[in-house]
């Protein structure tokens, strides 16, 4: 029998700083998660000065938890994987060089992980018996892309925003009807009370699986610059039913032009409950249908572990050279 591996997975891409154990990249021993969403909400977003320096208070503290609650000491540990990117580049330092310092101090493995690959790994957390190829349709706050999944480290591209992520536009459509930062879950929440029924331009390229929601942006900014008395729920209900038809329109022509039959959802906005009802509608004797558990949508350690477990055991590996790359790509 395989020895069990267990991953310390390190998270500072953003605004949450977060460690993780998982053992084999499926199951969750501990997954700690210390949020500086109200440190930010007094400036309507994340300031990347202030995000590093409240990951370096919290990231030792976080780590130390984190290993306590997986009852395993950093001995016991086999890999250490922080994120270096896409994310902000200070922040993303704190978790590389802590976990640089670790893995050199105690002799292990490090694993750099991509971010996004982690969004996509937080499926495996949620379902045992997902395995590549599947189609993953990633919306979150930095990015938005219908991904092949061919493997679990080999990915294609199938088509992704030409401007603004879908996470931008609902934090900016949550900004315009004055809701606080984060905005998505307040616009979620919002638009449950709201009819659908204003008429914003929807996005679609020929020929092409990419998406553009800076047009609906804009419209939307207009819409309530030029209307008396906007109804707030109606004007988020119909901003998330029309970018959901885009979603669905993509993912369809994704599922028709690859012929998989297995789709999966990631990253912050996959915890919309009108997407996730959308896209769960979708599933039928022909189509399955996966989506992470709720708190694996947003960011989080265990889905980096995951991801940087299965980046160990194709033999990938990096040196204590490893850097952080804000805008690194999938
Ligand atoms: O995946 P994430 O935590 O960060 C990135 O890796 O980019 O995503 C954060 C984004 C934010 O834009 C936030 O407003 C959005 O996810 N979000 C939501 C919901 N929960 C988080 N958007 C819509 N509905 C939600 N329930």
């Amino acid at each position: 029998m395989r020895k069990d591996t267990l991953v310390l997975g390190i998270e500072t891409s953003c605004d949450e700083t977060s460690a993780a154990v998982v053992r084999n990249g499926r199951e969750i021993l501990s997954n700690i998660i210390d949020t500086q969403i109200p440190i930010h909400e007094k400036y309507g977003g994340v300031v990347p000065e202030i995000a590093s320096r409240n990951h370096i208070e919290a990231i030792s503290r976080v780590i130390k938890f984190a290993l306590k609650e997986a009852n395993v000491k950093i001995d016991e540990i086999d890999v250490i994987s922080p994120t270096y990117g896409p994310g902000l580049v200070g922040a993303l330092l704190v978790g590389v060089s802590y976990g640089k310092a670790l893995a050199y101090a105690n002799n292990k493995p490090l694993v750099g992980v991509n971010h996004i690959e982690g969004h996509i790994a937080a499926n495996y957390l949620t379902y045992e018996e997902l395995q590549p190829p599947f189609l993953c349709l990633l919306i979150s706050g930095g990015n938005t892309m219908l991904v092949l999944v061919k493997d679990y480290t080999e990915f294609e591209i199938l088509g992704k925003t030409r401007d603004d992520a879908i996470g931008e536009a609902f934090d900016k459509v949550a900004r315009v009807v004055g809701l606080e930062y984060p905005g998505g879950p307040k616009v979620d929440k919002l638009a449950k009370e709201g009819i659908p029924n204003i008429a914003f331009p929807k996005t679609h390229f020929e020929n092409s699986l990419d998406f553009s929601f800076s047009g609906i942006k804009t419209a939307i900014i207009n819409y309530n610059h030029n209307t008396k008395d906007v109804n707030k729920a109606n004007l988020c209900a119909s901003f998330e039913k029309i970018i959901t038809e885009v979603l669905i329109d993509n993912t369809k022509k994704a599922i028709e032009d690859t012929g998989i039959h297995c789709l999966a959802i990631a990253g912050g906005v996959s915890a919309n409950s009108f997407i996730r009802k959308e896209i769960l509608n979708l599933q039928n004797e022909k189509l399955k249908v996966y989506m992470p558990d709720m708190k694996l949508c947003t960011d989080n350690a265990a889905m980096i572990a995951s991801a940087g477990y299965y980046n160990f055991i194709k033999g990938k590996s990096s040196s204590l050279n490893l850097n952080a790359i804000p805008n690194l790509k999938l």
